[in-house]
């Protein structure tokens, strides 16, 4: 692949192969033996996919240039597009890109003569989010064919949600959405099913944060919980395997009861654990993709 934007871009053996490979970081150590320099383009605020991918980064040898918008030359008006081409021809061989738009790597694509990576692109795709998440749910079913998936709340403004929607039926999952009035989108074709009967019929209950950031007015949260969310009288109907899901951050209270959060039944901090080896993976998979390493020359295991 030539830069990892949409997991739309991926074949089901792409995704299982990323997926195997991930695994395999988890027991096998790898270190690059090349000098190679990423930079972290963070636009918006992160905690779990920047640091995820610091980790990753230093475990795989990388050297990073670190990157703050707020005291970058982004505050004096250099657009995205002319920052990442500075970090390009000061020689950084990877970029990591979290910004606000939609769209914003069709100002990047054919342009940066560098591999790029989504780290989030407003509420369109999560794509390195999707990866962690297919692999935690793996991880517990050892297939995902077939699993009765729903992913619950604020959907309009997701982008884990439009990922992980197209991603998981890619793969044979049954996908539902679940979602208060004013937080459905119609643009996605998946069939919307209530909480209460969500719970009950679903192996992963996958959670959404309302996305405060990206409406207009500050939505009321005092009922939500209760109407829209995952109470403890809801998680005691869940199936007897069925796991919880959350890309985090979370809103403790409003769309999960915060006894849930670390519940036997919850993975969420499992799937932050997967983040590191996930991105690990997708990173090799692209230095490899465009000739930067090889597998034979360029890293080596122990
Ligand atoms: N899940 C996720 O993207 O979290 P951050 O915004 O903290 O990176």
């Amino acid at each position: 692949m030539r830069h990892f934007i949409s997991v739309n871009q991926l074949t089901v053996e792409d995704i299982y192969s990323i997926l195997e490979t991930a695994e395999n970081y988890r027991t096998h150590e790898v270190k690059l033996n090349k000098q190679l320099f990423v930079a972290n383009l963070f636009f918006e605020p992160s905690t779990r996919t920047k640091m995820s991918f610091v980790v990753a980064q230093k475990k795989l040898g990388l050297e990073i240039l670190d990157f703050h918008s707020d005291s970058s030359s982004v505050i004096k008006g250099e657009s995205l597009y002319d920052t990442a081409k500075t970090f390009e021809s000061i020689g950084s061989d990877l970029l990591i890109v979290r910004h606000q738009s939609d769209s914003w790597f069709e100002e990047l694509d054919d342009r940066v003569s560098v591999p790029i990576i989504n780290a989030g692109a407003g509420k369109e795709e999560h794509p390195t989010q999707c990866m962690l998440d297919l692999l935690t749910i793996y991880q517990e079913y050892g297939c995902i064919k077939g699993l009765k998936v729903v992913i619950v709340g604020d959907i309009k403004h997701s982008r884990v949600a439009r990922s992980n929607a197209f991603a998981l039926r890619k793969l044979g999952a049954i996908v539902y959405l679940s979602a208060a009035p004013g937080f459905e989108d119609d643009e996605l074709d998946f069939p919307y099913i209530s909480i209460d009967e969500a719970v009950e019929t679903c192996d992963v209950v996958m959670l959404l944060r309302i996305q405060h950031e990206r409406h207009l007015h500050k939505a009321e949260t005092s009922d939500y919980l209760e109407l829209y969310g995952l109470t403890k009288e809801r998680e005691r109907k869940m199936k007897e395997q069925a796991i919880i899901m959350h890309p985090a951050p979370i809103n403790r209270g409003v769309e999960i009861d915060t006894d849930l959060v670390e519940c036997g039944r919850s993975r969420i901090f499992k799937q932050m654990e997967n983040g590191v080896f996930v991105r690990m993976a997708i990173m090799m998979n692209v230095l490899n993709e465009w000739g930067i390493i090889t597998n034979e020359n360029n890293f080596k295991k122990r």
